[in-house]
């Protein structure tokens, strides 16, 4: 079993589209099959489950659909707070949170630390995420502390530098899945993907279900990973 999954959460637009929905009900129906894959994640003794709900980039799209993926963001992480008992789920949030609305920052920092003591499995929410914004930010962290003479530029190993992100000690992600027929890592978790195992379906991500995960995890566990040697 994979330690740490990670998801791509796309199709949700498209799922919609083609039931003649607006693309705001797929999200919708996404952040349900979310919730039902975290917790068959944590079920079958998977520790860390990271996923990609909103990128860096997604604020392109119109302020009618972003609004309403803040929204759902909303209620979700209001759900997450009631069930917390009930899912004991630790939840952890990856990207430049400062972006969001102070409400919404508000709920995710209170998500996180009252979830923090739930051990065992965690999940990881991607927000405002970009792999290439976290390493710029981690960049500029290390350069900072040089600029003030605690850290010396040659001494930094890939480990310091792994320290510096989101993603700082949790082990990289063994297998991505990306649904919805796209074959591209589109700016998600770069550093930590080095030698991830990418699984890629057409299975939009509201049709997503266990079952898909477990054809997921049976195709990694058929893989060969060499990690560069023989
Ligand atoms: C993923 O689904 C959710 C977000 C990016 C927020 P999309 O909204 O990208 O769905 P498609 O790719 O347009 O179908
Ligand atoms: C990636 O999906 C981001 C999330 C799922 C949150 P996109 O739909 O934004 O990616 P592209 O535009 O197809 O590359
Ligand atoms: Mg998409």
């Amino acid at each position: 079993m994979p330690k740490h999954i990670a998801i791509v959460m796309d199709g949700n637009g498209r799922w919609a589209t083609s039931r003649g929905l607006p693309r705001t009900a797929g999200h919708s129906v996404g952040s349900e099959v979310f919730r039902k894959i975290a917790t068959y994640c944590k079920e079958i003794g998977v520790q860390y489950l990271t996923v990609y709900a909103f990128s860096t980039e997604n604020w392109k799209r119109s302020e009618e659909e972003v609004g309403a993926i803040m929204g759902l963001l909303k209620k979700y992480l209001f759900e997450a707070l009631e069930k917390m008992e009930q899912d004991q789920i630790r939840l952890q949030f990856f990207g430049d949170l400062s972006r969001l609305s102070p409400e919404l920052q508000e709920l995710a920092k209170k998500t996180r630390e009252i979830s923090g003591k739930y051990e065992g499995f965690q999940a990881n929410i991607c927000l405002n995420y970009g792999g290439r914004d976290e390493i710029v930010r981690a960049a500029r962290e290390y350069a900072r502390r040089c600029a003030e003479g605690k850290a010396d530029p040659d001494a930094l190993t890939e480990a310091d530098f792994g320290n510096l992100l989101y993603s700082s000690g949790i082990p990289d992600p063994e297998l991505i899945i990306r649904p919805s027929g796209e074959i591209r890592i589109s700016n998600f978790l770069l550093w930590q993907s080095a030698y991830a195992e990418y699984y890629f379906t057409d299975v939009l991500w509201p049709d997503f279900t266990p079952e898909e995960l477990e054809k997921a995890i049976a195709a990694f566990n058929g893989r060969n990973r060499r990690f560069g040697g023989v």
